[in-house]
């Protein structure tokens, strides 16, 4: 398949779906907004033979999975996490045989595809929400959580505080009020029916058997209210969520599921459920992603050091899932009220730039366009434990755009090269993008053409950093452990094959890794204790400068390593001579 405009790309011999049921332990995943991916028929929006025409590119970089934001029938009132029909595709992206085909085309190149499933609420356009304001008493009269007055379940929070002054919505038509926990165009489902348990499992399988690899469990804390509680990770939710897995298990074998779970770590872990009742393959670790960001501004580890202290281990079944930034704002929600002050004196000094709970900007501009802290923050994501997901753009540091409303500041089409719209469509009006292009000045011009004709860029940049994670599968499955530091910039860890105190084999399979990164903007010597592989000695596999010569682990089992500025290390240990 040829990509119009992006030049020099080599081939990528990967021959369709390894047979690898732990697939996503070393995957790494990359969220493609699909209306602004890329748009094959010039309507200004982009499409599913869109994306599939840039599958190339992403085999290139060295994705190993695609997750595709909700594609469903929708009013986009919520950027399509509003459906309005759980079983059509809506036409602007395409067709369902055009779904099919890029899940076939994706599979031809080893990637797999995750698609959104959003299981609260629906749309309030949604047919089973007008027969349930029209008939309360037909088959659909149960559907959602209706009431005669607004008091109940006081105690949940309001999420969208921007828009929302309260989870309940007075409907006209049934003359009764409705619950919902996000916009009030998205009622909540009623999962004490049993028959929405039943159609939501068929709505499941429906997509299931169109041969996706997996499902991201949108807002999955909220599925169950009652009364005197929060309404949020209730175990009746977690029973719902339980029989999901248990029905996937069942008919679709080796389906993933990954959780949306934006909550406390103590309280995401129970979305893996346990070995004798598994719920999701993954979970999105929320808490550690704005300590990355904080402690870079703190010019110390520890935030993130505390967070991964607090994370409790997680059954032999599960993997947390990793990331930066995705298409919502980057939440400040699990983070202390001081700590979510100094993050929006950071990096939202102006109003513009906060939305909800949370800062609606691009990774790049986050970090000031540096390329050092961008290099860190993809280093430390790539290897604290978890499969990390990318966001499409960021990996040519795309801007954003603050004067669109909402998140739409940084869903943006995607810049491809210098064509028309940035070779994001062809032949669209500008005026008839989904959203318009980014203008600002030291942004506008970036795109994926430009990025691959220039070797030093950030994009070929994270091509080499995936490719080394491909080839040091400890990163995705091996054992974490934090390792203490004599200098609290310094993010000291060991990713494992062998539990410490095991043999550091020379071979891949029982390979361990030290990984250093030094979060503050200056040198530093930090020394790091590593007991049980005294006297071992290391190989650099990444670092931020290749100069210095890899240090060896003393017989009292320390390291003395000097990081620059912002940067990083990976060492492969081995047996040192004599061991
Ligand atoms: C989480 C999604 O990521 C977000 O974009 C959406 O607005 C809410 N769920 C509500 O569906």
């Amino acid at each position: 398949m040829s990509v119009p405009g992006v030049p020099n790309l080599p081939a990528q011999p990967r021959p369709g779906l390894r047979p690898d049921p732990d697939w996503f332990r070393t995957a790494v995943f990359y969220e493609a907004l699909l209306r602004s991916f890329a748009d094959s028929n010039g309507d200004g929006v982009g499409d599913f033979r869109g994306l599939a025409s840039r599958l190339d590119y992403l085999a290139w970089l060295g994705v190993d999975a695609i997750w595709i934001p909700p594609f469903y029938p929708s009013p986009m009132r919520d950027g399509g996490y509003d459906i309005a029909d759980y079983t059509g595709v809506d036409p602007r992206y395409g067709t369902m045989d055009d779904f099919r085909a890029l899940v076939t085309q994706a599979h031809e190149r080893g990637i797999r595809v995750v698609i959104d499933m959003v299981l609260n609420h629906t749309s309030d356009a949604h047919p089973w929400f007008q027969a349930s304001r029209r008939d309360p008493d037909g088959p659909y009269g149960d559907f959602y959580v209706w009431a005669d007055d607004d008091s109940s379940y006081a105690d949940a929070r309001i999420i969208f505080v921007d828009t929302e002054r309260s989870n309940w919505a007075f409907d006209e038509l049934r003359g009764q009020y409705y619950w919902h926990r996000f916009f009030s165009h998205q009622p909540d489902l009623n999962y004490d029916n049993p028959e929405v348990v039943d159609a939501v499992h068929e709505v499941v399988r429906f997509w299931a058997r169109t041969g996706v690899d997996g499902f991201r469990l949108d807002a999955i804390p909220y599925l169950v209210e009652r009364e005197g509680t929060n309404c949020e990770n209730l175990p009746g939710t977690h029973h719902l969520i339980a029989g999901l897995r248990e029905m996937l298990d069942r008919e679709f074998p080796g389906t993933i599921t990954i959780a949306e779970a934006n909550q406390w770590p103590q309280d995401v872990v129970a979305y893996f459920g346990t070995p004798q009742a598994p719920e999701c393959t993954m979970c999105f670790h929320f808490p550690v992603m704005p300590r990355i960001f904080s402690s870079l501004r703190e010019g110390e580890a520890t935030a993130i050091r505390e967070v991964l202290q607090a994370t409790p281990p997680i059954p032999p079944h599960g993997q947390w899932g990793t990331f930066l930034r995705n298409h919502d704002e980057l939440t400040l929600e699990m983070v202390t009220e001081a700590e979510r002050e100094r993050m929006y004196h950071w990096y939202a000094p102006q109003a513009r730039m906060r939305a909800n709970v949370g800062i609606r900007r691009r990774l790049a501009p986050l970090l000031g366009d540096s390329r050092a802290e961008l290099e860190l923050a993809h280093v430390l994501l790539l290897s604290l434990p978890g499969s990390p997901c990318l966001y499409y753009g960021d990996e040519i540091g795309m801007g954003e755009n603050i004067w669109l409303p909402d998140r739409d500041a940084v869903r943006t089409p995607m810049q491809w090269d210098h064509s028309a719209n940035m070779g994001f469509s062809a032949c669209a009006d500008p005026a008839e993008l989904t959203l318009p292009l980014i203008s600002a000045v030291d942004y506008a011009e970036r795109c994926v053409a430009d990025a691959l004709e220039e070797p030093e860029s950030l994009l070929h940049f994270l091509k080499d950093v995936l490719r080394v994670r491909r080839e040091h599968p400890v990163l995705g499955r091996g054992d974490f452990h934090l390792r203490p530091a004599s200098d609290a910039a310094v993010l000291a860890h060991t990713r494992a094959d062998t539990p410490p105190g095991g043999d550091a084999s020379e071979t891949n399979d029982g390979e361990t890794l030290l990984c250093l990164a030094n979060l503050a903007n200056r040198p530093c010597e930090a020394v790091v204790e590593v007991p049980e592989l005294a006297g071992c000695s290391t190989h650099t596999v990444l670092a931020a400068d290749s100069a210095t010569a890899s240090p060896a682990i003393d017989a009292r089992g320390r390291l003395t390593a000097a990081l620059p500025a912002h940067g990083y290390r990976w060492l492969r240990v081995s047996p040192g001579e004599g061991l």
